[in-house]
Protein backbone atom coordinates (compact mmCIF):
# COMPACT_ATOMS: atom_id res chain seq x y z
CA UNK A 1 0.00 0.00 0.00
CA UNK A 2 1.26 3.48 -0.86
CA UNK A 3 2.91 5.18 2.39
CA UNK A 4 1.28 8.49 0.78
CA UNK A 5 -1.61 10.00 0.12
CA UNK A 6 -2.60 12.71 -2.93
CA UNK A 7 -3.92 15.62 -2.77
CA UNK A 8 -4.89 17.30 -6.00
CA UNK A 9 -6.56 21.22 -5.96
CA UNK A 10 -6.49 22.61 -8.95
CA UNK A 11 -4.88 20.26 -11.10
CA UNK A 12 -1.63 20.68 -8.25
CA UNK A 13 -0.82 17.30 -6.91
CA UNK A 14 0.59 17.30 -3.21
CA UNK A 15 1.87 14.30 -1.18
CA UNK A 16 1.23 13.97 2.40
CA UNK A 17 2.86 10.66 4.29
CA UNK A 18 0.47 8.44 5.48
CA UNK A 19 1.22 7.08 9.33
CA UNK A 20 0.38 3.71 10.98
CA UNK A 21 -0.23 3.43 14.65
CA UNK A 22 0.75 0.85 16.63
CA UNK A 23 -2.81 -0.80 16.15
CA UNK A 24 -2.16 -0.09 12.19
CA UNK A 25 -4.80 2.94 12.28
CA UNK A 26 -3.77 4.35 9.37
CA UNK A 27 -3.60 8.58 9.81
CA UNK A 28 -2.71 11.24 6.96
CA UNK A 29 -0.43 13.55 8.32
CA UNK A 30 -1.01 17.32 7.30
CA UNK A 31 1.38 18.77 9.26
CA UNK A 32 2.90 20.24 6.21
CA UNK A 33 -0.32 21.20 4.33
CA UNK A 34 -0.98 24.99 4.92
CA UNK A 35 3.25 25.57 3.98
CA UNK A 36 2.95 23.36 0.82
CA UNK A 37 -0.57 24.31 -0.45
CA UNK A 38 0.07 28.23 0.19
CA UNK A 39 -2.48 28.72 2.98
CA UNK A 40 -5.18 25.75 2.34
CA UNK A 41 -6.59 24.54 5.56
CA UNK A 42 -9.05 22.01 6.64
CA UNK A 43 -12.70 22.08 8.28
CA UNK A 44 -13.85 19.11 10.78
CA UNK A 45 -16.27 20.81 13.27
CA UNK A 46 -16.05 19.11 16.39
CA UNK A 47 -12.69 17.32 15.21
CA UNK A 48 -14.97 13.80 14.13
CA UNK A 49 -12.37 13.19 11.67
CA UNK A 50 -8.84 14.92 13.45
CA UNK A 51 -6.37 12.88 15.35
CA UNK A 52 -5.28 15.87 17.53
CA UNK A 53 -2.02 13.71 18.43
CA UNK A 54 0.02 10.59 18.85
CA UNK A 55 -0.91 9.03 22.53
CA UNK A 56 0.33 6.16 23.96
CA UNK A 57 -2.08 6.15 26.37
CA UNK A 58 -5.86 4.23 25.44
CA UNK A 59 -6.46 2.24 23.01
CA UNK A 60 -9.80 2.67 21.87
CA UNK A 61 -11.80 0.57 18.63
CA UNK A 62 -15.35 2.49 18.26
CA UNK A 63 -16.46 -0.17 15.09
CA UNK A 64 -15.34 -3.53 17.46
CA UNK A 65 -16.42 -2.14 21.28
CA UNK A 66 -12.33 -1.77 22.27
CA UNK A 67 -11.18 -0.12 25.31
CA UNK A 68 -7.54 -1.09 26.45
CA UNK A 69 -5.26 1.30 28.99
CA UNK A 70 -1.80 1.41 28.06
CA UNK A 71 -2.59 -2.03 26.55
CA UNK A 72 -4.58 -4.09 29.18
CA UNK A 73 -8.09 -4.73 28.14
CA UNK A 74 -10.77 -2.38 30.29
CA UNK A 75 -12.77 -5.63 31.38
CA UNK A 76 -9.42 -7.90 32.61
CA UNK A 77 -8.46 -3.96 34.70
CA UNK A 78 -11.95 -3.77 35.90
CA UNK A 79 -12.13 -7.52 37.41
CA UNK A 80 -8.06 -7.43 38.61
CA UNK A 81 -6.91 -4.26 39.41
CA UNK A 82 -8.15 -1.55 41.87
CA UNK A 83 -8.00 2.22 40.81
CA UNK A 84 -4.90 3.46 42.33
CA UNK A 85 -3.16 0.32 40.60
CA UNK A 86 -4.74 1.44 37.33
CA UNK A 87 -4.15 5.28 37.95
CA UNK A 88 -0.54 4.41 37.95
CA UNK A 89 -0.72 2.15 35.01
CA UNK A 90 -2.35 5.05 33.20
CA UNK A 91 0.51 7.51 34.29
CA UNK A 92 3.25 5.94 34.25
CA UNK A 93 2.89 3.48 31.48
CA UNK A 94 3.85 0.32 33.54
CA UNK A 95 1.59 -1.49 36.46
CA UNK A 96 3.31 -0.62 39.85
CA UNK A 97 4.76 -3.46 41.67
CA UNK A 98 4.14 -3.75 44.98
CA UNK A 99 6.60 -1.81 46.35
CA UNK A 100 5.56 0.92 43.46
CA UNK A 101 2.32 0.92 44.57
CA UNK A 102 2.51 1.33 48.29
CA UNK A 103 4.75 4.55 47.39
CA UNK A 104 2.67 5.79 45.41
CA UNK A 105 -0.41 4.95 48.18
CA UNK A 106 1.83 7.14 50.81
CA UNK A 107 2.87 9.73 48.96
CA UNK A 108 -0.82 10.74 47.89
CA UNK A 109 -1.58 10.06 51.41
CA UNK A 110 1.02 12.42 52.61
CA UNK A 111 -0.54 15.57 50.23
CA UNK A 112 -3.96 14.65 50.86
CA UNK A 113 -4.06 17.56 53.28
CA UNK A 114 -5.62 20.85 52.13
CA UNK A 115 -5.05 24.28 53.33
CA UNK A 116 -7.90 25.11 56.15
CA UNK A 117 -8.30 28.84 53.88
CA UNK A 118 -9.85 26.50 51.12
CA UNK A 119 -12.67 26.05 53.76
CA UNK A 120 -13.37 30.01 53.51
CA UNK A 121 -13.50 29.37 49.47
CA UNK A 122 -15.94 26.41 50.14
CA UNK A 123 -18.15 28.94 52.43
CA UNK A 124 -18.23 31.59 49.77
CA UNK A 125 -20.73 29.11 47.45
CA UNK A 126 -24.51 29.12 48.13
CA UNK A 127 -25.27 25.40 49.33
CA UNK A 128 -27.44 25.69 46.13
CA UNK A 129 -23.80 25.57 44.20
CA UNK A 130 -24.03 22.59 42.07
CA UNK A 131 -20.75 20.84 43.10
CA UNK A 132 -18.73 20.36 39.52
CA UNK A 133 -18.64 24.31 39.66
CA UNK A 134 -17.28 24.13 43.22
CA UNK A 135 -14.87 21.21 42.49
CA UNK A 136 -13.68 23.20 39.32
CA UNK A 137 -13.51 26.48 41.11
CA UNK A 138 -11.52 25.00 44.28
CA UNK A 139 -9.43 22.93 42.35
CA UNK A 140 -8.34 26.03 40.27
CA UNK A 141 -7.94 27.61 43.98
CA UNK A 142 -5.28 25.42 44.54
CA UNK A 143 -2.93 27.13 42.50
CA UNK A 144 -3.24 30.38 45.16
CA UNK A 145 -1.91 27.66 47.73
CA UNK A 146 0.67 25.87 45.73
CA UNK A 147 2.11 28.92 43.93
CA UNK A 148 5.19 27.39 42.62
CA UNK A 149 4.78 26.10 38.75
CA UNK A 150 5.59 22.82 38.23
CA UNK A 151 9.10 22.29 36.12
CA UNK A 152 7.99 19.76 33.85
CA UNK A 153 11.68 18.63 32.97
CA UNK A 154 12.41 17.52 36.79
CA UNK A 155 10.97 13.74 37.69
CA UNK A 156 10.81 14.45 40.80
CA UNK A 157 8.62 18.04 40.54
CA UNK A 158 6.27 16.22 38.04
CA UNK A 159 5.40 13.47 40.37
CA UNK A 160 4.73 15.61 43.47
CA UNK A 161 2.45 18.00 41.10
CA UNK A 162 0.82 14.43 40.37
CA UNK A 163 0.74 13.04 43.86
CA UNK A 164 -0.60 16.32 45.46
CA UNK A 165 -3.54 16.85 43.12
CA UNK A 166 -4.74 12.73 43.58
CA UNK A 167 -4.42 13.60 47.06
CA UNK A 168 -6.42 16.27 47.49
CA UNK A 169 -8.72 15.94 44.81
CA UNK A 170 -10.91 13.45 46.90
CA UNK A 171 -11.02 15.98 49.74
CA UNK A 172 -12.68 18.68 47.34
CA UNK A 173 -15.04 16.36 46.14
CA UNK A 174 -16.38 15.29 49.13
CA UNK A 175 -16.55 18.62 50.42
CA UNK A 176 -18.25 20.32 47.57
CA UNK A 177 -20.95 17.44 48.85
CA UNK A 178 -20.58 18.11 52.32
CA UNK A 179 -21.06 21.71 51.96
CA UNK A 180 -24.48 21.06 49.85
CA UNK A 181 -25.43 18.34 52.82
CA UNK A 182 -24.84 20.93 55.20
CA UNK A 183 -22.17 18.33 56.89
CA UNK A 184 -19.09 19.48 59.04
CA UNK A 185 -15.91 18.91 56.56
CA UNK A 186 -14.48 15.57 57.62
CA UNK A 187 -10.74 14.68 56.96
CA UNK A 188 -9.79 11.28 55.96
CA UNK A 189 -8.20 8.07 57.43
CA UNK A 190 -4.57 7.40 56.24
CA UNK A 191 -5.93 3.69 57.64
CA UNK A 192 -8.09 3.39 54.81
CA UNK A 193 -7.83 2.48 50.72
CA UNK A 194 -7.94 5.39 48.78
CA UNK A 195 -11.69 4.69 47.50
CA UNK A 196 -13.30 3.68 50.98
CA UNK A 197 -11.47 6.73 52.15
CA UNK A 198 -12.91 8.87 49.91
CA UNK A 199 -16.27 7.69 50.64
CA UNK A 200 -15.49 7.72 54.69
CA UNK A 201 -14.61 11.64 53.90
CA UNK A 202 -18.51 11.77 51.66
CA UNK A 203 -20.71 9.73 54.25
CA UNK A 204 -19.50 9.64 57.80
CA UNK A 205 -21.50 11.74 59.82
CA UNK A 206 -20.39 13.90 62.30
CA UNK A 207 -21.33 11.97 65.71
CA UNK A 208 -21.11 8.61 63.39
CA UNK A 209 -18.76 5.39 63.08
CA UNK A 210 -17.65 5.23 59.51
CA UNK A 211 -18.30 1.78 58.55
CA UNK A 212 -17.36 0.51 55.18
CA UNK A 213 -18.73 -2.07 52.87
CA UNK A 214 -16.45 -3.52 50.49
CA UNK A 215 -20.04 -4.42 47.88
CA UNK A 216 -20.03 -0.09 47.81
CA UNK A 217 -16.18 -0.47 48.03
CA UNK A 218 -15.68 -2.54 45.09
CA UNK A 219 -18.25 -1.35 42.89
CA UNK A 220 -16.99 2.22 43.06
CA UNK A 221 -13.45 1.14 42.28
CA UNK A 222 -14.83 -0.51 39.13
CA UNK A 223 -16.86 2.83 38.35
CA UNK A 224 -13.64 4.72 38.79
CA UNK A 225 -11.47 2.33 36.68
CA UNK A 226 -14.21 2.30 33.59
CA UNK A 227 -14.11 6.30 33.64
CA UNK A 228 -9.97 6.64 33.93
CA UNK A 229 -9.51 8.04 30.61
CA UNK A 230 -11.08 7.87 27.23
CA UNK A 231 -8.26 9.00 24.51
CA UNK A 232 -9.23 12.56 23.14
CA UNK A 233 -12.49 13.02 24.09
CA UNK A 234 -13.87 16.68 25.12
CA UNK A 235 -12.50 17.27 28.66
CA UNK A 236 -9.42 15.67 28.05
CA UNK A 237 -8.70 17.48 25.09
CA UNK A 238 -9.82 20.82 26.99
CA UNK A 239 -6.90 19.45 29.54
CA UNK A 240 -4.06 19.05 26.94
CA UNK A 241 -4.90 22.01 25.13
CA UNK A 242 -4.89 24.28 27.99
CA UNK A 243 -1.89 22.70 29.56
CA UNK A 244 -0.25 23.24 26.02
CA UNK A 245 -0.05 27.49 26.40
CA UNK A 246 2.11 26.02 29.89
CA UNK A 247 -0.34 26.82 31.78
CA UNK A 248 -0.58 24.43 34.83
CA UNK A 249 -1.38 20.99 35.46
CA UNK A 250 -4.06 22.32 38.25
CA UNK A 251 -5.36 24.99 35.90
CA UNK A 252 -5.46 22.56 33.30
CA UNK A 253 -7.89 20.26 35.30
CA UNK A 254 -9.71 22.58 36.36
CA UNK A 255 -10.84 23.08 32.47
CA UNK A 256 -11.06 19.88 32.09
CA UNK A 257 -13.92 19.50 34.68
CA UNK A 258 -15.64 22.45 33.26
CA UNK A 259 -15.71 20.53 29.94
CA UNK A 260 -17.10 17.55 31.53
CA UNK A 261 -19.96 18.96 33.24
CA UNK A 262 -22.19 18.92 30.05
CA UNK A 263 -24.74 16.99 29.57
CA UNK A 264 -23.55 15.92 26.23
CA UNK A 265 -20.31 14.82 27.72
CA UNK A 266 -19.80 13.63 31.89
CA UNK A 267 -22.72 15.45 33.18
CA UNK A 268 -25.26 12.80 30.81
CA UNK A 269 -24.89 10.43 34.37
CA UNK A 270 -26.95 13.08 35.86
CA UNK A 271 -29.09 13.74 32.90
CA UNK A 272 -29.70 9.82 32.57
CA UNK A 273 -30.91 9.29 36.18
CA UNK A 274 -33.55 12.75 35.53
CA UNK A 275 -35.00 11.50 31.91
CA UNK A 276 -35.69 7.93 34.24
CA UNK A 277 -37.29 9.80 37.20
CA UNK A 278 -39.39 12.32 34.61
CA UNK A 279 -40.29 9.12 32.87
CA UNK A 280 -41.64 7.03 36.30
CA UNK A 281 -43.52 10.11 36.84
CA UNK A 282 -45.35 10.56 33.82
CA UNK A 283 -46.65 6.75 34.55
CA UNK A 284 -43.30 4.92 33.10
CA UNK A 285 -44.93 5.13 29.19
CA UNK A 286 -41.11 4.09 27.97
CA UNK A 287 -42.74 4.33 23.74
CA UNK A 288 -43.89 7.85 24.64
CA UNK A 289 -40.26 9.05 25.29
CA UNK A 290 -39.01 6.71 22.41
CA UNK A 291 -41.33 8.65 20.20
CA UNK A 292 -39.66 11.91 21.09
CA UNK A 293 -36.13 11.08 21.13
CA UNK A 294 -37.15 9.97 17.40
CA UNK A 295 -38.75 13.56 16.18
CA UNK A 296 -36.48 15.98 15.16
CA UNK A 297 -38.84 18.58 15.90
CA UNK A 298 -38.25 18.03 19.82
CA UNK A 299 -34.78 18.36 21.39
CA UNK A 300 -34.85 15.41 23.69
CA UNK A 301 -32.63 12.73 23.03
CA UNK A 302 -32.14 9.57 25.00
CA UNK A 303 -29.79 10.22 27.56
CA UNK A 304 -27.36 7.20 27.98
CA UNK A 305 -27.58 6.49 24.56
CA UNK A 306 -25.06 7.42 21.76
CA UNK A 307 -21.29 7.68 21.17
CA UNK A 308 -19.07 9.67 19.03
CA UNK A 309 -16.96 6.80 18.66
CA UNK A 310 -18.41 3.20 19.92
CA UNK A 311 -20.62 2.73 17.19
CA UNK A 312 -21.76 -1.33 17.79
CA UNK A 313 -21.45 -1.15 21.65
CA UNK A 314 -19.48 0.45 24.65
CA UNK A 315 -17.14 -2.00 26.54
CA UNK A 316 -17.87 -0.17 29.48
CA UNK A 317 -21.48 0.00 29.20
CA UNK A 318 -21.61 -4.07 29.58
CA UNK A 319 -19.71 -4.06 32.33
CA UNK A 320 -21.76 -1.61 34.09
CA UNK A 321 -24.76 -3.41 33.70
CA UNK A 322 -23.67 -6.50 35.13
CA UNK A 323 -22.31 -4.63 38.19
CA UNK A 324 -25.96 -2.64 38.35
CA UNK A 325 -27.05 -6.04 38.83
CA UNK A 326 -24.77 -7.43 41.39
CA UNK A 327 -24.97 -4.40 43.53
CA UNK A 328 -28.35 -4.05 43.98
CA UNK A 329 -28.63 -7.21 44.74
CA UNK A 330 -25.90 -7.55 46.84
CA UNK A 331 -27.33 -3.98 48.89
CA UNK A 332 -30.94 -5.29 48.90
CA UNK A 333 -32.00 -2.31 46.46
CA UNK A 334 -35.27 -2.38 44.39
CA UNK A 335 -35.18 0.60 41.89
CA UNK A 336 -38.21 0.83 39.81
CA UNK A 337 -36.17 3.34 37.30
CA UNK A 338 -33.81 -0.04 36.71
CA UNK A 339 -37.00 -1.81 34.85
CA UNK A 340 -37.83 1.36 33.01
CA UNK A 341 -33.79 1.64 32.05
CA UNK A 342 -34.12 -2.13 30.76
CA UNK A 343 -37.12 -1.49 28.87
CA UNK A 344 -36.06 1.62 27.44
CA UNK A 345 -32.54 -0.41 26.33
CA UNK A 346 -34.45 -3.24 24.78
CA UNK A 347 -36.95 -1.31 23.07
CA UNK A 348 -34.40 1.79 21.40
CA UNK A 349 -32.09 -1.78 20.54
CA UNK A 350 -34.68 -2.90 18.22
CA UNK A 351 -35.70 0.08 16.90
CA UNK A 352 -34.45 0.86 13.57
CA UNK A 353 -33.92 4.48 13.89
CA UNK A 354 -31.57 3.94 16.71
CA UNK A 355 -30.19 0.73 14.90
CA UNK A 356 -29.68 2.53 12.08
CA UNK A 357 -27.35 5.15 13.65
CA UNK A 358 -25.44 2.89 15.41
CA UNK A 359 -26.98 4.59 19.39
CA UNK A 360 -26.40 1.75 21.98
CA UNK A 361 -26.26 2.64 25.44
CA UNK A 362 -23.14 3.90 26.71
CA UNK A 363 -21.30 4.24 30.16
CA UNK A 364 -23.40 6.26 31.50
CA UNK A 365 -26.47 4.60 31.42
CA UNK A 366 -26.23 1.99 33.69
CA UNK A 367 -23.73 4.33 36.28
CA UNK A 368 -26.26 6.81 37.92
CA UNK A 369 -28.41 3.36 39.10
CA UNK A 370 -25.16 2.28 40.61
CA UNK A 371 -24.39 5.52 42.13
CA UNK A 372 -27.90 5.94 43.48
CA UNK A 373 -27.84 2.93 44.91
CA UNK A 374 -24.78 3.66 46.67
CA UNK A 375 -26.64 6.68 48.49
CA UNK A 376 -25.12 8.72 46.31
CA UNK A 377 -26.69 12.17 45.30
CA UNK A 378 -27.93 13.31 41.62
CA UNK A 379 -25.84 16.12 41.22
CA UNK A 380 -22.79 14.42 42.40
CA UNK A 381 -22.62 12.29 39.53
CA UNK A 382 -20.15 13.65 37.19
CA UNK A 383 -18.14 14.83 40.09
CA UNK A 384 -17.73 10.83 40.25
CA UNK A 385 -16.86 10.78 36.89
CA UNK A 386 -14.53 13.63 37.37
CA UNK A 387 -12.48 11.44 40.20
CA UNK A 388 -12.41 8.71 37.85
CA UNK A 389 -11.16 10.52 35.20
CA UNK A 390 -8.69 12.57 36.98
CA UNK A 391 -5.76 9.84 36.59
CA UNK A 392 -6.34 10.18 32.40
CA UNK A 393 -6.52 13.81 32.75
CA UNK A 394 -2.56 13.61 34.16
CA UNK A 395 -1.25 11.43 32.18
CA UNK A 396 -2.53 13.22 29.48
CA UNK A 397 -1.00 16.36 30.30
CA UNK A 398 2.00 14.74 31.29
CA UNK A 399 2.30 13.54 27.94
CA UNK A 400 1.62 16.15 26.03
CA UNK A 401 4.40 18.16 28.08
CA UNK A 402 7.17 15.45 28.15
CA UNK A 403 6.17 14.98 24.05
CA UNK A 404 6.55 18.85 24.21
CA UNK A 405 3.80 18.91 22.14
CA UNK A 406 3.37 22.72 20.43
CA UNK A 407 0.73 24.86 21.84
CA UNK A 408 -3.05 24.14 20.16
CA UNK A 409 -4.34 26.44 18.41
CA UNK A 410 -6.73 25.60 15.24
CA UNK A 411 -7.23 27.26 12.05
CA UNK A 412 -10.50 28.07 10.93
CA UNK A 413 -12.57 29.60 7.52
CA UNK A 414 -13.94 32.76 8.03
CA UNK A 415 -17.52 33.44 6.89
CA UNK A 416 -18.51 37.16 8.32
CA UNK A 417 -18.38 40.32 6.69
CA UNK A 418 -15.73 41.52 3.85
CA UNK A 419 -13.49 44.39 4.96
CA UNK A 420 -15.84 47.70 5.25
CA UNK A 421 -15.17 51.33 6.53
CA UNK A 422 -16.19 52.20 10.13
CA UNK A 423 -20.08 53.42 10.76
CA UNK A 424 -20.04 56.67 12.66
CA UNK A 425 -22.31 56.29 15.60
CA UNK A 426 -25.15 58.39 14.14
CA UNK A 427 -25.49 56.76 10.79
CA UNK A 428 -25.74 52.77 11.87
N1 LIG B 1 -31.12 10.17 21.26
C1 LIG B 1 -31.70 10.37 20.05
N2 LIG B 1 -31.03 10.58 18.90
C2 LIG B 1 -29.70 10.58 18.97
C3 LIG B 1 -29.02 10.38 20.19
C4 LIG B 1 -29.78 10.17 21.35
N3 LIG B 1 -29.17 9.96 22.53
N4 LIG B 1 -27.68 10.45 19.97
C5 LIG B 1 -27.52 10.68 18.66
N5 LIG B 1 -28.76 10.76 18.05
C6 LIG B 1 -29.00 10.94 16.61
C7 LIG B 1 -28.76 12.37 16.18
O1 LIG B 1 -29.92 13.14 16.29
C8 LIG B 1 -28.29 12.18 14.77
O2 LIG B 1 -29.43 11.91 13.98
P1 LIG B 1 -29.48 12.38 12.42
O3 LIG B 1 -28.36 11.66 11.76
O4 LIG B 1 -30.84 11.99 11.96
O5 LIG B 1 -29.27 13.88 12.45
C9 LIG B 1 -27.47 10.89 14.81
O6 LIG B 1 -28.03 10.15 15.92
C10 LIG B 1 -25.97 11.10 15.06
O7 LIG B 1 -25.82 11.88 16.25
P2 LIG B 1 -24.72 13.00 16.49
O8 LIG B 1 -25.21 13.96 17.50
O9 LIG B 1 -24.28 13.53 15.15
O10 LIG B 1 -23.54 12.11 17.07
P3 LIG B 1 -22.31 12.68 17.84
O11 LIG B 1 -21.22 11.70 17.65
O12 LIG B 1 -22.05 14.09 17.46
O13 LIG B 1 -22.81 12.72 19.37
C11 LIG B 1 -23.34 12.08 21.58
C12 LIG B 1 -22.54 11.73 20.31
C13 LIG B 1 -22.86 11.17 22.73
C14 LIG B 1 -23.09 13.54 21.98
C15 LIG B 1 -24.84 11.85 21.30
O14 LIG B 1 -25.06 10.50 20.95
C16 LIG B 1 -25.72 12.26 22.49
O15 LIG B 1 -26.12 13.43 22.60
N6 LIG B 1 -26.07 11.27 23.40
C17 LIG B 1 -26.83 11.59 24.60
C18 LIG B 1 -25.88 12.18 25.66
C19 LIG B 1 -25.01 11.12 26.30
O16 LIG B 1 -25.45 10.05 26.69
N7 LIG B 1 -23.72 11.45 26.44
C20 LIG B 1 -22.74 10.58 27.13
C21 LIG B 1 -21.65 10.11 26.22
S1 LIG B 1 -20.69 8.80 26.99
C22 LIG B 1 -19.87 9.61 28.27
C23 LIG B 1 -18.73 10.40 27.78
O17 LIG B 1 -17.71 9.79 27.37
O18 LIG B 1 -18.81 11.64 27.81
Amino acid sequence: MSKNATLEINGEKYEFPIIEGTEKELAINIKALRTATGGITTLDPGYKNTGSCESAITFLNGEEGILRYRGYSIEELAEKADFLEVAYLLIFGELPTTEELNKFHNDIKDQSHVDEDIKKILDGFPKSAHPMGVISSLTSALIAFNPSSVNVDSPEDMYLAIVRILGKFPVLTAWAYRKRAGLAMDYGDDSLGYVDNFLKMMFKKPSGEYNSNPVIVNALDKLLILHADHEQNCSTSTVRIVGSSHAGLFASLSAGISALWGPLHGGANQAVIEMLEAIKEDGGDTKKYMAKAKDKSDPFRLMGFGHRVYKNFDPRAKIIKVAADEVLNDLGVEDPILDIAKGLEKEALEDPYFVDRKLYPNVDFYSGIIYRAMGIPVEMFTAMFALGRLPGWIAQWREMRLRKEPIGRPRQVYIGENHRPFKDIDFR
